[in-house]
């Protein structure tokens, strides 16, 4: 059946061929068609154009009038699959100690280790979908998942499987990220040790066993070196296996250039970036590679530990495809919310709206290698976007910061109910 969505203030992200990202300066250039119609068939795309050439429609017709149809935030850096909160390590963060502190004392990544060894499968598998179903809710229509809060075989395996699981119910598309090398458990002496155990004994299986779309590694002081970082990726560039890397969140150890010549698919994180970092990524744009390395920012980590956000004004002005994520998870970011990531985009990052939205969308879907299907309205692609509330522009997202922006939310075609 056709449903038609006529009078739409703004189709924004439209376009007969959608291209793969965007990057610098044509990130301002995300089409906004004012006054608007478009048409869903079955779960895609199927036209769009002008209201004075609006089509007549036999089925169903949602009036839009002063709200802008946007294509669903694609989140591609989550680690959605956990057992508990960390509120309590929360506390002891607002009486004074820092994040590196409350993991020194076996406290972050470890301490929800902990947690997630202890409880059965099925269990997890049902918390992450309940939390799943509610960033859906929110407007997501792309996921990446990452494990690496299990930290043993076993632990690692539960975890890619729920997210299998999870793959195989989920009515948006997900990705699957091993992050074996996530903290060094206390059973090995240092991170070189542990390294090889998930290079040599969880990697190979875990791919066979086809639960990896990519994998990860925290490369950061008092975690992963860059050796052990290097290691990793060559690991998995021999099994086919791309890399998103966990970098520059508190040091700049080199990581970025490190993944550059690994051919990583993105580098996360970056609150702290050097120049050399900046002109690493550019050559990254060249055409002889089949896609860039985008760098993406989490500004709810930042926002939630305090911590400098990305330079985003900066990596767009230097031409970058930069690209917006939640990093949901219970220690820095315990929020799915990509609206409230677009919003900090501009409020704190000096970004356009249309920019924060391109990142959060298009360049979001690319950094999972699903831009032929999700980020943008695009003919044949698939019927998943916001239906906002009424705004005079689409500034008033970060304007009007605490007002709710998404008023529906369309999967494969259809109002998600949730
Ligand atoms: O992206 N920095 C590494 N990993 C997560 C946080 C993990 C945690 O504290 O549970 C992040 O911020
Ligand atoms: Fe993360």
């Amino acid at each position: 059946m056709q449903t038609l969505f006529k009078d739409i203030k703004g189709l924004v992200g439209c376009y007969k061929t959608s291209p793969p990202y965007l990057a610098g300066s044509d990130m301002k250039q995300f089409p906004v068609h004012e006054n608007a119609w478009m048409t869903v068939e079955g779960k895609k795309i199927t036209g769009f154009g002008p209201m004075s050439e609006c089509p007549k429609c036999d089925g169903e017709t949602v009036v839009c009038s002063g709200r802008y149809i946007l294509p669903s935030w694609c989140d591609s850096h989550s680690h959605l699959v956990y057992a508990d909160d960390r509120a309590g390590e929360f506390l002891d963060r607002l009486r004074g100690l820092t994040y590196e502190e409350i993991a020194a004392k076996g406290g972050g990544i470890l301490n929800s280790a902990r947690a997630l060894q202890k409880l059965p499968e099925d269990v997890l598998f049902d918390m992450s979908l309940d939390r799943l179903l509610d960033v859906i809710k929110l407007g997501v229509g792309a996921l990446e998942i990452k494990s690496g809060y299990g930290l043993t075989l076993k632990a690692e395996r539960k975890m890619l499987r729920v997210i299998k699981r999870l793959k195989s119910v989920s009515p948006i598309p997900l990705k699957s990220t091993f992050l074996g090398c996530h903290a060094v458990p206390a059973e090995f002496d240092n991170s070189s040790d542990y390294t090889t155990h998930v290079i040599e004994d969880m990697l190979p299986e875990f791919v066979s066993e086809g639960l990896v779309d990519y994998v990860d590694v925290f490369c950061e002081t008092g975690y992963f070196s860059l050796a052990d970082t290097q290691r990793i990726i060559e690991a998995a560039t021999k099994l086919g296996i791309k890399s998103k890397v966990h970098v520059n969140q508190f040091n700049i150890l080199g990581g970025v250039e490190l993944c550059v010549n690994g051919n990583s698919l993105s580098v996360d994180h970056l609150e702290v970036i050097s120049d050399a970092d900046i002109a690493a990524l550019k050559t990254t744009l060249s055409k002889d590679r089949n896609h860039p390395t985008f760098p993406v920012a989490l500004p709810l980590c930042s926002h939630f530990l305090g911590l400098p956000y990305t330079p985003g004004r900066q990596l767009v002005d230097a031409g970058l495809p930069l690209v917006l994520a939640t990093d949901h998870n219970p220690g820095t970011s315990p929020s799915g919310d990509m609206t409230e990531v677009v919003r900090l985009g501009s409020l704190k990052m000096g970004l356009e709206p249309i920019e924060a939205i391109a990142a959060a969308t298009l360049n979001g879907a690319a950094a999972m290698a699903l831009s032929d299907s999700v980020g943008t309205l695009s003919l044949g692609k698939r019927a998943n976007f916001i239906l906002t509330r009424e705004m005079s522009g689409l500034e008033e997202i970060p304007y009007r910061f605490n007002d709710v922006v998404v008023e529906k939310v369309y999967v494969n075609g259809e109002v998600w109910l949730g």
